[in-house]
């Protein structure tokens, strides 16, 4: 009889991973635009990609912070990579930095969505002020709109490209202090499945990556994570980002996946079928009209 014992620990989230550890891919040749780019995952995203042999191109509102991001990559990597300070809210800045990096690096290959706000005061939503409000919901869905929309022609005209979309456990659960950014998060992720189902047929893909929970600026913002320690490694982002750029993930194409509990060697055997991992009502039983 096999002996009773306390069960294993539960694995933190840096001891779990990847069985065949994150993806190898050779993406030289490739371009990548990651918004968000001057701190937390952005930062670590543009690192991963340009080691991966990309031409990468950062954007963010804060030029210095930026830059000096982008030459450290540079420096660290040997890749070419750019600068374009831009705020993603604002049109003519969005369609002038895409321009400004189709120019220098040649046509993105990959855009990951990625630059976005969170509510600053922490109150209920009828407390909240309605411009911070207004500018969270628009930094993530008018940033992933207008960013897609100034990069995804291209993409269909060469028939390849991936978006990613950085999405969030409020993307499909709401948090009463944070409204703006739960509102914000089911916005973007709606936008991605809108954008693949538009895709579909051809070789431009679009999918919503949910980081967990990484140590951020952002994070370190914010009352809920006070205290906590069990923070997903950025690598475990980069490992999923890397595997969609590398197209081992394609099947996933309009569907949510989450850094640091899908495990890339599942993932990549799986083709999702029906609705799954995309935003749906919940039947309350058989007889339910909606189901
Ligand atoms: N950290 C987590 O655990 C976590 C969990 C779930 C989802 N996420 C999502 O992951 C993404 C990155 O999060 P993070 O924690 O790395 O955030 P962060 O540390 O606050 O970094 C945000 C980045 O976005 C840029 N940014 C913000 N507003 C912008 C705008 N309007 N235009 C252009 N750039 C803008 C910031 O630079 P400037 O201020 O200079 O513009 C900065 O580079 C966000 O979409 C966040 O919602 C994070």
């Amino acid at each position: 009889m096999a002996e009773k014992g306390p069960p294993p620990p539960h694995p933190s989230q840096a001891q779990r991973g990847t069985r065949e550890g994150a993806a190898q891919a050779d993406l030289s040749g490739q371009v990548a635009l990651v918004t968000g780019a001057s701190t937390g995952i952005g930062r670590h995203l543009v690192e991963a990609l340009a080691s991966h042999g990309m031409a990468v191109a950062g954007l963010a509102r804060g030029e210095e912070r930026l830059r000096a991001a982008m030459d450290e990559v540079s420096a660290t990597t040997g890749a070419r990579t750019l600068a374009v300070a831009a705020d993603v809210t604002d049109r003519a800045s969005v369609e002038a930095a895409v321009e400004r990096v189709v120019e220098q690096l040649g046509q993105v290959d990959l855009l990951v969505n990625n630059a976005g706000l969170i509510d600053a005061l922490e109150v209920p939503l009828w407390e909240a002020d309605p411009d911070q409000w207004w500018d969270v919901v628009s930094s993530h869905v008018k940033g992933g709109f207008l960013l897609s929309r100034a990069v995804v022609p291209w993409m269909v005209l060469r028939n390849r490209g991936r978006v990613v979309n950085i999405a969030s456990g409020m993307s499909v659960r709401a948090r009463p202090e944070y409204s703006a950014y739960s509102v914000a998060k089911t916005g973007l992720m709606r936008m991605t499945e809108a954008l693949a189902a538009a895709l579909e047929g051809s070789d431009v893909r679009a999918f919503d990556v949910s980081p967990g929970a990484v140590d951020t600026p952002m994070t370190r913002s914010m009352a809920m994570w006070q205290g906590f320690e069990d923070w997903t490694p950025p690598e475990r982002v980069v490992e999923m980002v890397l595997a969609i750029a590398a197209g081992e993930l394609d099947a996933w194409s309009g569907r949510f996946l989450r850094a640091g509990a899908d495990e890339l060697h599942v993932v990549r055997g799986v083709t999702p079928e029906r609705d799954a991992r995309q935003l749906r009502l919940v039947p309350y039983g058989d007889v339910d009209p909606l189901a």
